[in-house]
């Protein structure tokens, strides 16, 4: 039962929130944390807890009749998509207009449906993003923290040259160096010597039994693993979940009271439960939190919050496409599905790309090369609250995604052009060869510096903070949960230091 005061909440279970409950929960802080998802340890019908990416069923998808895969065609037929029956399933897709995000729902948020790239990003272009954070503080200290809590590890590197599962990465490298451009690996929160004996058959398949988007059964360091169980472990931390947050209210004392939603596997509600709290961490990720901060803006429950709130939210520049290989470039019926080789050319002058090596983990030859790139793309979205529906609708048009695209083509064309091969125009649903119109890396919309202070703390109010992604002021050039976990780090350190009375 969801008790009526607990010094410290956490709202949300993804990247930030699980690195503040960890610290607040060694500090001897009693904390709960509310997630609107379920906590995935419980076996199915099939013997295992996450479905089939081949073969989805209801826990693919959070309350969809129908998945919604971001390939979304093979030769232009809807075969990648299945009929679902409505749950709490593990992976949401929330569609505005000309943007749709992806998102993780479940006791580890993002890191359940995620690549497990583990990604630090370029110096210069932290210190571009966000100037007023001591750079020095977070690489020598609040990265490496974050990478340890993460459970990050690299591929080794012989291995990787001889193995079946990443001949599709060995592949695009080729057509990368014969255009020019160089190649670099990718760390990962993935096992990769559980991997090894997936592909020596000795243990169960999950990187290579095509699981990602959907849940991996074995072998991924998901939060649940790492930073959320040393959570528990502190024995000063409780997960509460199938628990939606929905209003922020200040009692005359400074506290909050949040009224709690709670909802069963299926979707109704089961009560509207109130919570109290003295200190207040919004780790929703970047469409929750700022929504529930809208919300509360718009309907007066805390109307001193700034006018950044909803403001300055990124794609981190996210575009995906594929090139059509020749009939001699086989990328393999093996393909791991976890990316571990990018193409590196952030540091061209006009169009910065960081792109992965995506697998297309269908189980069959495709001769498809697929890859994220990640641009810098400097446009930027905000948010809006719709009263009828009490929810914040994203603006963004597709206008804005074309940058992304303009850089991808730049780099990619030289690649087609380099290897006389072509883009694969059949995978997006139409004849398109970019898909700009989702993101996996929602970031911004509680701006750090702007919503907040550098450390943060809400503008306006004591004791509320933001410790997700709505930090990222929409673009990190690189694959973004190690940035959002170290800079959450960096954040709880100084709160617990100079906000939080034991
Ligand atoms: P995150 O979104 O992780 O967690 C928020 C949590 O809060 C969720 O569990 C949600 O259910 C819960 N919540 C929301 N609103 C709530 C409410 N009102 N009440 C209670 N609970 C609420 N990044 C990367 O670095 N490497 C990679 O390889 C990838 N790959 C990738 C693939 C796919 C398919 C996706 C969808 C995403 C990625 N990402 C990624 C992105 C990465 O997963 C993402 O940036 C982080 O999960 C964001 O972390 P946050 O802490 O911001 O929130």
């Amino acid at each position: 039962p969801l008790p009526d005061y607990s010094p410290a909440i956490v709202i949300g279970t993804g990247y930030g929130a699980a690195a503040t409950a960890l610290r607040l929960g060694e500090a001897g802080v009693s904390t709960l944390m509310l997630e609107m998802g379920q906590l995935w340890n419980e076996p199915g019908p099939d013997g295992k807890v996450f479905c089939q990416m081949l073969n989805p069923d209801q826990r693919s998808m959070w309350f969809k009749n129908r998945t919604q895969a971001p390939l979304a065609s093979f030769l232009w037929l809807d075969i990648a998509n299945h009929d679902i029956k409505p749950y709490a399933g593990v992976l949401d897709r929330v569609n505005f207009g000309d943007m749709s995000v992806y998102l993780g729902r479940g006791v580890g948020g993002g890191s359940l449906v995620n690549g497990a790239m583990a990604v630090t990003p370029k110096r210069s272009y932290f210190e571009e993003i966000l100037p007023r954070v001591d750079a020095d503080e977070m690489y020598g200290k609040y990265f490496p923290r974050a990478n340890t809590g993460l459970g990050m590890n690299q591929i080794d590197p012989q291995w990787f040259e001889t193995c079946k599962s990443y001949q599709f990465a060995r592949v695009s490298r080729k057509a990368a160096q014969k255009a020019g451009f160089s190649t670099t690996f990718v760390p990962s929160v993935y096992d990769f010597e559980y991997l090894k004996q997936e592909e020596a058959g000795t243990v169960p398949r999950s990187a290579l039994a095509s699981e990602v988007i959907y849940g991996n059964n074995y072998g991924k360091r998901s939060l649940d693993k790492t930073y959320l169980a040393a959570a528990l472990g502190t024995g000063h931390v409780t997960i509460q979940t199938m628990h939606e947050v929905r209003e922020i209210i200040q009692q005359p004392d400074g506290t909050y009271t949040l009224a709690v939603r709670e909802i069963d596997v299926l979707g109704n509600v089961l009560s509207t439960k109130h919570v109290s709290t003295k200190y207040l961490f919004l780790g929703a990720g970047s469409l929750g939190s700022t929504e529930l901060l809208l919300r509360a803006r718009e309907t007066g429950r805390l109307p001193a919050l700034p006018e950044a709130v909803g403001q300055g939210w990124g794609t981190n520049g996210n575009v995906m496409l594929g090139r059509a290989n020749h009939i001699w470039d086989t990328t393999g019926s093996l393909q791991s599905g976890m990316p571990a080789l990018g193409i590196d050319n952030w540091n061209d002058p006009v169009h910065p790309v960081f792109a992965e090596i995506a697998p297309v983990p269908a189980g069959l030859e495709t001769w498809v090369s697929l890859y994220l790139a990640i641009t810098k793309n400097p446009e930027r979205g905000h948010f809006t609250y719709d009263p009828v529906t009490d929810s914040a609708k994203l603006q963004w048009t597709s206008a804005q995604g074309q940058p992304s695209i303009d850089a991808a083509k730049s780099l990619f064309d030289k690649i087609n052009s380099a290897n006389t091969t072509i883009y694969r125009y059949d995978l997006f649903g139409d004849t398109r060869p970019f898909e700009n119109r989702f993101t996996y890396h929602p970031l911004g919309g509680l701006v750090l510096g702007q919503a907040t202070d550098d450390y943060g703390r809400v503008k306006g109010y004591r004791n509320l903070y933001v410790t997700d992604g709505s930090l990222i002021p929409g673009s990190t050039g690189v694959n973004p949960f190690v940035t959002i976990t170290a800079l959450a780090e960096r954040n709880i350190e100084r709160v617990l230091a100079e906000d939080v009375v034991r």
